[in-house]
């Protein structure tokens, strides 16, 4: 039985997810709930292994399929190993990015069928859907620069600002699908005021 609540924040790479989800465990820890916080790629030993080889520039020759396969590879373990057995003991999961990351970059940004795609989501994530989503929205120019700030992109990273504006849109297409989970929030405030949107956005309880 699962009785703890699943979020999930999503964005284009430097919507500032990090920041924010560190935010929120805080003040939800503060409330004395239990937190787990998590991530995707990575959040397992195998998965962590599979992020290291997902985000290595030298991967450039890595077939879009294959990329998508892998991604959901590790989102199985990791929905198996972590998230389940956390939500099961009633824990709050965070989690940093999932199923949605998969329809917005490979599907919108690859050009992978995104039909496709939702069945082999289903079947890594077993079908566990989260309580809530966070969709962090910023225009691609301001987020990349924000991701990128002194240091070398990673592999995804160095993809055009199409790549990135075809991401952004398949997001904000989906949130269109699911407004029942889907909260979107614009991220390009000040990080409180956006944190005080959050808060205001996990509102099941
Ligand atoms: P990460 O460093 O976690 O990005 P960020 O800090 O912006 O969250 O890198 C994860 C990268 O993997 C990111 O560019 C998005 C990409 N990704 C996919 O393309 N598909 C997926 O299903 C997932 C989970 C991530």
């Amino acid at each position: 039985m699962v009785s703890g609540k699943f979020i999930v924040f999503e964005g284009i790479d430097g919507a500032g997810k990090t920041t924010q989800i560190d935010l929120v465990a805080k003040n939800l820890k503060e409330q004395g709930l239990q937190v787990l916080c998590t991530r995707e790629p990575g959040g397992t030993r195998i998965g962590e292994m599979l992020r290291k080889f997902l985000l290595d520039p030298a991967n450039g020759d890595i077939n879009p399929r294959t990329e998508a396969f892998l991604y959901a590879a590790d989102r199985s373990q990791h929905v198996t190993e972590v998230i389940l057995p956390a939500l099961e003991e009633g824990k709050i999961v965070i989690c940093d990015r999932y199923l949605y990351s998969t329809i917005a970059y490979q599907g919108w940004g690859r050009g992978i069928d995104t039909g496709f795609l939702t069945s082999l989501n289903g079947l890594a994530s077993d079908g566990l859907v989260p309580d809530r989503v966070i969709l962090l929205d910023i225009d691609v120019d301001t987020g990349l620069q924000r991701a990128l700030g002194e240091r070398l992109p990673d592999r995804l990273e160095i993809e055009k600002n199409a790549f990135f504006q075809r991401v952004r849109q398949g997001y904000l297409e989906q949130a269109k699908l699911h407004p029942e989970i889907f909260r979107v929030i614009q991220a390009g405030a000040d990080k409180m005021e956006v944190n005080r949107r959050v808060l205001a956005a996990l509102d099941w309880r």
